[in-house]
């Protein structure tokens, strides 16, 4: 049996990274102050169909639907926006905080063609700020992605675009359907969008349409007066960051509920899949799956492909290390270790050691492939003085000690009482 096409195991070795991965994100939600949300992966699908858009690729091609036993529609959420803000809106989140900041980290499903870094499972982390339209907020949520790419020692461009309002954005499409009446030769995908989704045409892959698309109009020039001082604003306020940023105006997002700011975080590392983050505002969603009218921002980054451009750098992490390992020498050595490691992982340190009677060359070998810190081994002969070995493994120093002492030490601190014990 083997796992589906496009669901991947994530393995020892390599789970490593997206822990880090992980607990660097979770950090920085932290300092920016959001808080967790976990929301399930199912739900009925109009809760996708009403917020993404009809006629959008995730919901015409891609979403895992299937009616449930009773007859209705589910489908696995392909992303985590519509699920967050169903959940805000049942649980009353408005009421308890007039600005909630919210992150949620876990697999999305689409039924996309695999190929590097594009998964039918994949993991985002995703955020939402919802009750606040300032524009300083679109600029400290961008910084908050910055800062992830930063600490984990990653680098991407920041791309952004504003999409207009109910406003404006009538006016910007009956100027691209009048670019479109002229164009040439589009694909059979481009006919067809240019009829259910004209924005969409922007985002096509084909060359002869891309060529055509260069001289289409700018939606930044069709922006009303506050539009375009919010988008001003947004820069701004990313300038004051010190956020470098790049102004895309063909930048047209997947989703069919932004307005105004969306961005992504682009990278030619990857290959054709060059978004490792994206977002963008919101505002009228809530209120159009019946939650008050209150505005939003988020962006969510693929975990996938976050772990991709670490291992390709050479920044993967493949072990977390344990603190000690206890290489045992004889059968009563062995039962004495056996007990000490219990104490010493009630006492908060990581510890192993072998169980199948392997000589002192192979259990060595074990304690460097775990990557322990120190290795304490204990022989007969020395366990009949009650004492044992304490191997530094990385600078190979090495001690006689007395256990009973050691199971006091090791419990304030190992590495101190190395020190104290080279310095004699
Ligand atoms: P999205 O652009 O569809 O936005 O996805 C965000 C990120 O998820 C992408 O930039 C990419 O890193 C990752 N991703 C998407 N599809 C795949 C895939 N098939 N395989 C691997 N990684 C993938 C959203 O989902 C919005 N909900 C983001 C958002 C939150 N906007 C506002 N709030």
């Amino acid at each position: 049996m083997k796992a589906l096409k496009g669901f991947k195991d994530i393995i020892p070795g390599e789970v490593e990274t997206w822990q880090f991965i992980e607990q660097t994100a979770r950090s920085i939600f932290h300092r920016f102050t959001f808080s967790e949300i976990k929301v399930p992966v199912l739900e009925k699908t109009k809760l996708f169909t009403r917020s993404i858009g009809e006629t959008t690729d995730i919901v015409e091609k891609e979403m895992y639907t299937f009616p449930d036993r009773n007859g209705s529609s589910l489908t696995m959420r392909p992303e985590g926006t519509a699920p967050v803000l169903r959940a805000y809106i049942e649980n009353g989140l408005h009421a308890v905080k007039p600005v909630q900041k919210l992150y949620t980290i876990g697999p999305m499903f689409r039924h996309e063609r695999p190929q590097k870094g594009r998964l039918r499972q994949f993991h985002q982390m995703s955020v939402e700020v919802l009750g606040e339209d300032n524009p300083l907020l679109d600029a400290e949520v961008m910084a908050m992605a910055w800062q992830i790419m930063k600490e984990l020692g990653l680098t991407a461009s920041l791309e952004i675009n504003s999409l207009g309002c109910k406003e404006c954005r009538p006016d910007f499409n009956r100027a691209l359907l009048d670019f479109l009446d002229k164009a040439n030769g589009l694909c059979d995908d481009c006919v067809r969008r240019r009829e259910t989704n004209p924005l969409r045409v922007l985002d096509c892959k084909s060359s002869n349409c891309q060529e055509q698309y260069v001289q289409a109009p700018s939606i930044l020039d069709f922006l009303c007066g506050g539009c375009d001082e919010h988008f001003k604003a947004v820069k701004n306020g990313l300038d004051m960051l010190s956020v470098p940023y790049k102004v895309n105006s063909f930048m047209v997002r997947g989703l069919d509920y932004y307005t105004r700011t969306t961005f992504e975080l682009v990278t030619s590392d990857l290959g054709a899949q060059s978004a490792v983050g994206a977002g963008g505002r919101y505002d009228g969603l809530v209120k159009q799956l019946g939650g008050p009218d209150v505005p939003g921002i988020g962006f969510a980054m693929g975990v996938e492909r976050l772990a991709l451009l670490l291992d390709q750098l050479g920044k993967g992490v493949h072990s977390n290390g344990i603190d000690l390992f206890i290489a045992a020498l004889g059968p009563e050595a062995q039962k004495k270790a056996f007990v000490l490691m219990n104490v010493l992982r009630g006492k908060g340190l990581s510890v192993s050691m072998d169980l199948m009677d392997r000589s002192l060359k192979n259990q060595m070998k074990q304690a460097g492939k775990a990557e322990a810190s120190y290795v304490l081994i204990v022989g007969e002969q020395e366990l009949a003085n009650g004492e044992a070995v304490l191997r530094n493994m990385e600078t190979h120093d090495q001690h006689q000690i007395a256990i009973k002492e050691a199971v006091k030490m090791w419990h304030e601190d190992l590495a101190t009482f190395f020190a104290t014990e080279t310095t004699k």
